[in-house]
């Protein structure tokens, strides 16, 4: 059965045109139906200057609409519209709020700038595009800070505040949690309180669990893992970072991995292990199946166009921008 409807999407996405991309996290059948296949970034940047006029994006809705607003001309499809957790989070009224908290605290809009981490609604980013700020990804979010605090202010991060904390550690910075941890006045960056539920499975105790099961393994971790895991870790980086870093050691170097499951599953055959005893599944990621993206193909044949993203002119001004100055700076 599946090898048939992996037959036919191959034939009906050749004789449509239509270029597919999918995150690693994707379920390994629909991953391997993908042309192009990379962390945030690199799909944002393959998938919006992809010469063809339909894209499938087989991943969260974040992705697929954050293409939409690189190159609105674009038809953009998805599989199964299923919004990534953490993006789902935020929404305007609670950036507006957190903005409210700081101003009440005595940081206004004048003393920050934000940043929006790709992982956040196109309304999200378009907010964050009006008020000065740009959109990182966990590939490059130290670059885009690191450029942005030479504008001399504060920082506020948003949605993920295990990523802000990261970086801030990383650089020598000070962070804070709004609303929950940590001085806002003395912090440079002042984080939204968000997270990933997949990524804080990964524990302290299943490194040290690892390190003494298994002297002289490594660490590898996403930088969406708390800030301690982050800290013990030996590697940190986004999934085309780790993908790298573990293609890199010898055969024989075990490394234990705090990232998504399928991910990790299909990256090497041996001594590679899951930093956790619970399976990191992402729910939303995982929704996507074969048939769902057979049926989007089917779909663009009969011009009936199912799943078809759709951004606010309005809402793409300012998400725009917000895209823009990140890849302006990603080049
Ligand atoms: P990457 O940009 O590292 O692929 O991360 C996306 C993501 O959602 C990780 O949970
Ligand atoms: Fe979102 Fe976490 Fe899934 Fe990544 S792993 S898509 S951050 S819920």
């Amino acid at each position: 059965m599946s090898r048939n409807i992996q037959k036919e999407i191959k034939e009906l996405k050749k004789r449509l045109n239509v270029t597919i991309v999918a995150h690693y996290y994707q379920k390994d059948e629909v991953f391997e139906m993908a042309d192009f296949s990379g962390d945030s970034l690199e799909l944002a940047k393959v998938a919006s200057k992809d010469p063809n006029p339909f894209l499938i994006f087989c991943g969260v809705g974040f992705m697929g609409q954050s293409v939409k607003i690189l190159s609105p001309k674009k038809r953009v499809f998805m599989p199964k519209v299923a919004c990534c957790a953490m993006a789902r989070m935020i929404d305007v009224e609670y950036f507006d709020q957190n903005v409210k908290t700081l101003e009440e605290n005595g940081i206004t809009k004048d003393d920050f700038i934000p940043i929006t981490y790709i992982n956040s609604s196109a309304e999200v980013k378009a907010r964050v595009g009006e008020l000065g700020g740009s959109v990182c990804t966990s590939s490059n979010a130290k670059k885009i800070i690191e450029h942005t605090l030479k504008k001399g202010k504060k920082i506020l991060f948003v949605p993920d505040h295990c990523l802000g904390e990261n970086v801030a550690r990383d650089m020598g910075l000070k962070s804070a949690i709004i609303g929950r941890d940590g001085d806002i006045k003395e912090a440079d960056i002042l984080c939204y309180n968000g997270f990933c539920s997949v990524h804080q499975l990964f524990s302290v105790e299943d490194i040290e669990f690892y390190r003494n099961r298994y002297p002289g393994i490594l660490i590898a971790t996403h930088p969406e893992c708390k800030p301690d895991v982050c800290a013990a870790s030996d590697f940190v980086g986004s999934t085309s970072q780790l993908i790298k870093f573990i293609k890199s050691l010898p055969e024989d170097q075990k490394v234990a991995v705090g990232t998504e499951f399928n991910m990790v599953n299909r990256l090497r055959d041996k001594n590679t292990f899951i930093l956790s005893s619970t399976k990191p599944e992402c729910p939303t990621m995982n929704e996507t199946t074969l048939q769902d993206l057979f049926n989007t193909l089917k779909s663009i044949e009969e011009k009936s166009y199912k799943n078809e993203i759709e951004v606010d002119e309005d809402v793409i001004k300012w998400a725009k921008v917000a895209l823009d100055r990140m890849m302006e700076l990603s080049k």
